[in-house]
């Protein structure tokens, strides 16, 4: 081979030699380049963004004293209601795919989840915290008699539950069950708006739009309806090329 110098080509260090199993180094630069450049990276980056933006402005909204004389109950709230905003809106990832051919809501289906999940604990902690001291003893004792706590102790054990399976290697690992466990997420979404149909003293307004918006996604994810609505649908997804 002639050297980078006669041949014009500009001076490059030699490529590492591939290692078995291993990609070259350069290999896997240029694929990470090309990642970088699509707009799919650019979307999950501002779902991201998006989903730590609640946690970033509620710090800055306490530290700067906008926080209102009970803090720790307008965060109960606060987590609360992101909480259940982000696992409604991994429940929309599939119709969007399915219907509209967008395919980079299936990227990042997994990441809302397990942001909404995180809400949801530090709602939980946050609550047993103000309310209980942690005492667990008390907290056992009071599970009977609020109802809309149980529920949402329920939902949220079935959030942890998908979160921790929710990695490549639990899927591996539990083969065709991971599949419907998963679909566990049916009745977790449910039980966190009923929680919250539970909760509020009168106006059930809101809890009920969610269940309406999170009831929608659920019946457009049922096999018949999810085939209908893509070939109703199949010239919006031409038009757009999607
Ligand atoms: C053990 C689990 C949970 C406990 C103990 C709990 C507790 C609470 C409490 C004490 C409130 C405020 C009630 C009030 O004084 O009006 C609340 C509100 C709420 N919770 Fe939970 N919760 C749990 C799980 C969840 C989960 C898993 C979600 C959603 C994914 C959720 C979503 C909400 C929402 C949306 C509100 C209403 C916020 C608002 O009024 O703006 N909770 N929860």
């Amino acid at each position: 081979m002639e050297p980078p110098e006669l041949s014009g080509r500009p001076a490059q260090a030699p490529a590492t030699e591939p290692i078995a199993g291993r990609a070259p180094k350069r290999a896997v630069t240029n694929v990470n380049r090309t990642v970088r450049r699509t707009p799919t990276f650019w979307f999950r980056c501002l779902v991201h963004a998006i989903c730590i933006a609640p946690a970033v402005w509620f710090a800055a909204h306490y530290l700067t004293g906008g926080a209102s004389a009970n803090p720790l109950q307008e965060a109960t709230y606060f987590t609360g209601d992101w909480a259940l905003r982000f696992v409604v809106a991994s429940l929309a990832c599939t119709p969007l795919n399915s219907m509209f051919g967008f395919k980079p809501a299936l990227k990042v289906r997994r990441a809302l989840g397990l942001y909404g999940f995180f809400y949801a604990l530090a709602h939980f902690f946050i609550f047993i915290g103000i309310d209980y001291q942690f005492d667990l003893q008390l907290i056992w004792l009071d599970l009977a008699s609020k109802r809309y706590v149980l529920v949402g102790l329920a939902a949220l054990l079935i959030f942890a539950a998908l979160a921790i399976t929710s990695t490549r290697l639990w899927m591996k690992r539990l083969g065709k069950r991971w599949k419907v466990l998963h679909r566990l997420v049916y009745l977790a979404i449910p039980l966190a708006v009923v929680h919250y149909v539970w909760l509020v003293k009168a106006d059930i307004r809101t809890p009920v739009v969610y269940g309406i918006i999170a009831g929608t996604f659920l019946i457009l994810r049922v096999p018949a309806v999810r085939s209908t609505m893509a070939r109703l649908l199949s010239p919006v997804r031409r038009a757009t090329n999607m």
